[in-house]
């Protein structure tokens, strides 16, 4: 079993469960700046579990993670992570309320002839624009969200910036950009996205 090991955490890697890369890390390190002590946090879609290993290695905080991979799910319990085998909020109870959300969803635009078999095609497949899941994310993400709570959402370039910011405003989030990264043919970014009302 390959295991990585990154600001203390130590991470069990499985076949068809997404590999932690760049956007994991400015993720995880970006988690880190906010997430205080204390906090109640939710990610969504863990895969392996890395950015919330990374984030309970470092932090005491209440955590739960969703995973749409059966095979990833297992990945992420494998690694201590108390994970919903779920699509996005749909299985949670509906009465949860979190301090942050985190999510690295699929980002990148995806047309039908690049679609990979398997569970590992939910990690990259953004639909034909890359948002084909962050908008629904942006949608719901406010009914599970503290007053003063707050999302962290990572994309590329390739996702489109502007389109994003746009959405998130367009859901009643104030956006923020407070990470980024240049990474060979894209750059990733972290947007804020603070509760408005
Ligand atoms: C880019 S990977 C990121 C994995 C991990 N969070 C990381 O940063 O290394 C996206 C993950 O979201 C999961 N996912 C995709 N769509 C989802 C959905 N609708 N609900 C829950 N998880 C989803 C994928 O299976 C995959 O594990």
């Amino acid at each position: 079993m390959v295991t990585i090991e990154y600001s203390k955490a130590h991470v069990n890697l499985a076949d068809q469960v997404y590999e932690p890369a760049e956007d994991s890390y400015l993720l995880a390190d970006t988690a880190l700046e906010f997430v205080k002590d204390g906090m109640d946090v939710l990610e969504i879609g863990t895969g392996s579990g890395f950015v919330s290993a990374v984030i309970k290695a470092n932090r005491k905080v209440k955590l739960l993670a969703t995973e749409i991979s059966p095979l990833a799910a297992i990945c992420a319990r494998s690694n201590g992570i108390d994970v919903i085998r779920t699509d996005m909020f749909a299985g949670l109870k509906g009465k949860e309320q979190f301090d942050i959300i985190i999510f690295n969803p699929p980002y990148l635009p995806t047309s039908d002839d690049e679609k990979i078999p398997g569970w590992l095609n939910y990690a990259f497949d953004g639909g034909i624009d890359g948002r084909k899941d962050v908008v629904p994310f942006l949608q719901k993400a406010g009914n599970y969200l503290k007053s003063d709570g707050i999302i962290l959402l990572l994309i590329s370039s390739l996702t489109g910036v502007d389109e994003v910011v746009m959405e998130i405003e367009k859901a009643r989030f104030r956006p923020e950009i407070v990470s980024s990264t240049k990474c060979s043919f894209e750059r990733l970014v972290v947007i804020k996205g603070a509760n408005i009302d």
